[in-house]
């Protein structure tokens, strides 16, 4: 049985009185929407203080931005370089802006994303900072939400917080490519691409890499605002380093379950020419696979992080 916490007391998601921008919050637990802010035409007192409310409310989003793929790209470029993307390939003439593309006819069983997780946590350095544009999204469905690990963590008893202080999790795209092998429709997506390989003897040494994966501290240090965060996910956290698989198990379900709980959520409906960001070093995500039979059209881009202290 898992605690369930509401997080009042906890952590404080009011809006700051900001100058240049207006944050209005999603939730009691995390997440924002800004307004008063043209995303093609950002000035640098209003991206000082974007970037101090995507730290304290970990995602924020935009509304009726009708922004080309180089002004997305040149905003997500303030946050710092491009990440290596682990799954997909870039649109021509962009290679940074990646195309998340669900057609009507895909009858696959998954979408992407759609386990919670934080975005590829088995490369040696994770991507920090994820900027999703949408343009064309179902008439309902198709949400996106998010968890709050720093409220997660907080969250434990003092004593849990103790045992995990010095645990390293190991993160692997093994279960995520397998979930594709057996239930994404082969297709030019970056599932349809994974469940192509089903038919290839030997995985290539891109993707064995990412089923190797790596290891990361269990509790993460924000580089910036210095804080803490549980850094675990359900989609990619398969052990543990120095446990054996049935030591860590029980562990990885008992966090990855009281990560997500209600109570650290939000959820974003979304409407064309929105534009979300998140700090995936403070939170974690996951996508609805609710739409069958309609067309959802993203693009996103992906700021490098640090390796994880
Ligand atoms: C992602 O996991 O980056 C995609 C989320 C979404 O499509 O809603």
């Amino acid at each position: 049985m898992r605690r369930v916490l509401h997080p009042t007391g906890q952590f404080d998601n009011h809006a700051k009185p900001y100058q240049h921008i207006e944050a209005l919050p999603l939730a009691a637990a995390l997440g924002a929407e800004i307004r008063g802010v043209n995303l093609a035409q950002v000035s640098e007192a209003q991206f000082v203080e974007i970037r101090d409310a995507l730290y304290r409310h970990k995602m924020i989003f935009f509304r009726g931005q009708k922004i080309t793929h180089a002004e997305h790209e040149a905003f997500s470029l303030g946050f710092g370089p491009f990440a290596e993307d682990a799954y997909t390939k870039g649109v021509p003439g962009h290679a940074n802006v990646h195309p998340l593309i669900k057609e009507a006819d895909d009858k696959s069983k998954m979408v992407f994303g759609e386990g919670w997780h934080t975005d590829s946590p088995f490369m040696p350095k994770p991507p920090a900072i994820t900027a999703l544009r949408s343009i064309e999204v179902p008439p309902f469905g198709g949400d996106t939400q998010w968890a709050n690990s720093a409220l997660a963590l907080a969250s434990l008893s003092p004593a849990y917080q103790k045992m995990i202080a010095g645990l390293r999790t190991h993160f692997s795209m093994r279960d995520v490519l397998a979930s594709a092998q057996a239930g994404a429709e082969e297709r030019d997506s970056p599932l349809g691409r994974l469940a192509s390989t089903k038919h290839t003897g030997q995985l290539s040494e891109d993707l064995q890499r990412k089923v190797r994966g790596n290891f990361h501290p269990m509790v993460r240090t924000h580089p910036v605002t210095g804080e803490k965060a549980l850094y675990l996910d359900g989609a990619y956290a398969i052990g543990i380093e120095g446990f054996d698989e049935f030591e860590a198990a029980p562990i990885i379900d008992y966090l990855a379950n009281h990560l997500v709980q209600a109570a650290f959520t939000c959820r974003l409906r979304w409407e064309p020419d929105m534009l979300a960001i998140w700090d995936n070093r403070l939170c974690v995500h996951q996508a609805f696979n609710d739409y069958h039979g309609y067309r959802r059209e993203l693009y996103r881009t992906t700021v490098v992080g640090e390796v994880p202290a």
